[in-house]
């Protein structure tokens, strides 16, 4: 195995990162078309060749290359291969392909219980009262499970609905117990849960759920895999795309063992369009994120941000990003200007570049690097051309692509769904059964006071019929429903469901 991986040649010579401290993270930044998603193939490849599997998002479909050889390269490859002495070897890379909507990829899918109410808030958009609102219902469905109820087990998303519709159809016992709701957050939250199933977001909550096993294979040949996750349609719900890849980087971080400095990375992970992780997100979850990067890497995880410019990035999680990879930034306006010299100050000083004024010359393909030397040390900075991929560069004929698909007979065991017995059916049943008891009791009332009006017009009897009220109805009046109100320690809970899961993704429960 190789100490290192080359990524191309400046005028110091070979430019290459450690693979030791791959797992220290990393950036590529740069303007539309300077050549972003080339480096990330390079990078992936590289990886791959060594033995370090790969999960990336795959945003406009062109990664999808990286499993198809590169042969005939195109002229540009050549050409910087040629200018910068190293070899170009046609190769195709070891891929997996996966997909949220299941139509350029093996279905990926987890479990509305397993995104956790922090995650889920963040993808249904909620408001504080909505927040605390979903929190409650995650509490009820985890102490039923405690209870060894299935009712609690939320699948999918009409088993969050159905639980959604007992909370305010129970509002006043589980306000006694959990903290009130009002119909307001929940009627909100069921409108957005509609909308979200709209955008086709029910492919991605259910089972069977993802494992993540699947991105830790290894293969005969010692090469590493790129789990390309087809991202076009899915970047179009930014908030399910950016709480999907939290998902799966909180649940690495809670699955791995800590294996401290290893030789090379177990996996590296890289998050493109990064932006959307961090727009309008709210200082825990930019927290939370912070401390999951500076933890998981202890478990042989490098993350990897891809973005256009790096003050997409808050400073505490740049901070933590060792390899970085800067292509061309424009500044036009000033906060553009502010970005390249934040860009500028977070490299290692090198006498030779003058990073500030060189980061708007770039040329396309060409990136100022600095990555982390064998002892952790960042790199002086320099002027880069980025090597050429060995791979297809662009994406793979839909042909192809379904081919591979079908010969991985990993990926295929998602491609049905399980609808097991979960909260849905189950509440939905005690629902109907509670129903139909108020029906019967309604009609045994009104058989008595039938009776009880034909004893009277008969002269029998003196004694009134008592009004036998249904004991089991326990609905709220509409004035209890309005004058409902988030319980103060609601917020108090969403703060402790942010400690306990480290992106409050509950306890495994699988
Ligand atoms: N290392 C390189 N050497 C030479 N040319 C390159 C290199 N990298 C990229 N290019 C050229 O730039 C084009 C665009 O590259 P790429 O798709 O990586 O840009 P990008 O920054 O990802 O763009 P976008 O922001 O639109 O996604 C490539 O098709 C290629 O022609
Ligand atoms: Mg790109």
């Amino acid at each position: 195995m190789a100490a290192s991986i080359e990524i191309g040649a400046s005028p110091e010579g070979i430019q290459s990162m450690a693979l030791k401290r791959a797992n220290r993270h990393g950036l590529i930044a740069g303007a539309t078309g300077t050549g972003k998603t080339v480096t990330l193939q390079v990078l992936a490849e590289a990886f791959a060749r060594e033995g370090v599997n790969v999960f990336a998002a795959d945003i406009k479909g062109d990664l999808s290359g990286c499993a198809a050889n590169g042969d005939p390269a195109p002229a540009w490859a050549v050409a910087r291969a040629a200018e910068i002495n190293l070899p170009l070897t046609p190769e195709a890379m070891p891929a997996v392909f996966w997909d949220v909507y299941g139509e350029l990829g093996h279905p990926v899918r987890t479990t509305v219980t397993e995104m956790g109410p922090v995650l889920m808030g963040r993808v249904l958009e909620a408001t504080d009262a909505q927040a605390g609102a979903l929190t409650i219902a995650f509490r009820i469905a985890d102490d039923w499970i405690k209870a060894g109820k299935n009712e609690g087990l939320l699948l999918d998303l009409n088993d969050l609905r159905a639980l959604l519709t007992y909370l305010s159809e129970n509002a006043e016992e589980v306000g006694k117990q959990y903290g009130l709701v009002t119909p307001q957050s929940i009627a909100a939250l069921q409108r957005k849960l509609l909308q979200l199933e709209m955008d086709g977001a029910d492919h991605f909550f259910g089972e069977p759920a993802f494992k993540l096993e699947e991105l830790l294979r290894t293969r005969p040949d010692g090469k590493g895999t790129i789990n390309v996750l087809a991202s076009e349609r899915l970047v179009q719900s930014p908030r399910l795309y950016s709480a999907f890849l939290l998902w799966l980087m909180s649940e690495l971080w809670e699955e791995l063992p800590e294996v401290g400095d290893q030789d090379k990375p177990k996996l590296v992970f890289f998050f493109d369009e990064a932006h959307l992780l961090f727009r309008d997100a709210p200082k825990e979850l930019i927290n939370r994120v912070e401390q999951v990067v500076r933890l998981i890497r202890s478990k042989g995880v490098g993350i990897y941000f891809v973005t256009q410019s790096p003050a997409d990035i808050p400073e505490i999680v740049l901070s933590q990003l060792g390899n970085r990879f800067q292509h061309a930034l424009r500044a036009y306006t000033p906060s553009d200007q502010k970005a390249v010299r934040a860009a500028a100050q977070s490299f290692r000083a090198n006498e030779n570049v003058d990073v500030a004024k060189e980061i708007q010359e770039l040329n396309v393909g060409e990136a100022l690097v600095s990555t982390l030397d064998e002892k952790g040390a960042p790199t002086p900075v320099a002027r880069t051309k980025i090597r050429p991929p060995n791979s297809h560069v662009g994406p793979i004929l839909l042909a192809e692509r379904q081919t591979m698909m079908r010969a991985n007979t990993a990926g295929r065991a998602y491609e049905k769904t399980i609808d097991r017995e979960s909260a849905h059916e189950i509440l939905g049943r005690r629902a109907q059964q509670a129903a139909e008891a108020t029906a019967r009791e309604e009609e045994r009332e009104a058989r008595e006071k039938e009776a009880a009006r034909s004893s009277r017009s008969s002269g029998a009897g003196t004694s009134r019929a008592k009004s036998t009220r249904s004991s089991g109805g326990s609905r709220t009046t509409a004035v209890e429903r309005q004058t409902g109100r988030v319980a103060s320690g609601v917020m108090n809970t969403i703060v402790r469901e942010l400690m306990r899961g480290i992106l409050g993704t509950p306890r495994r429960r699988r």
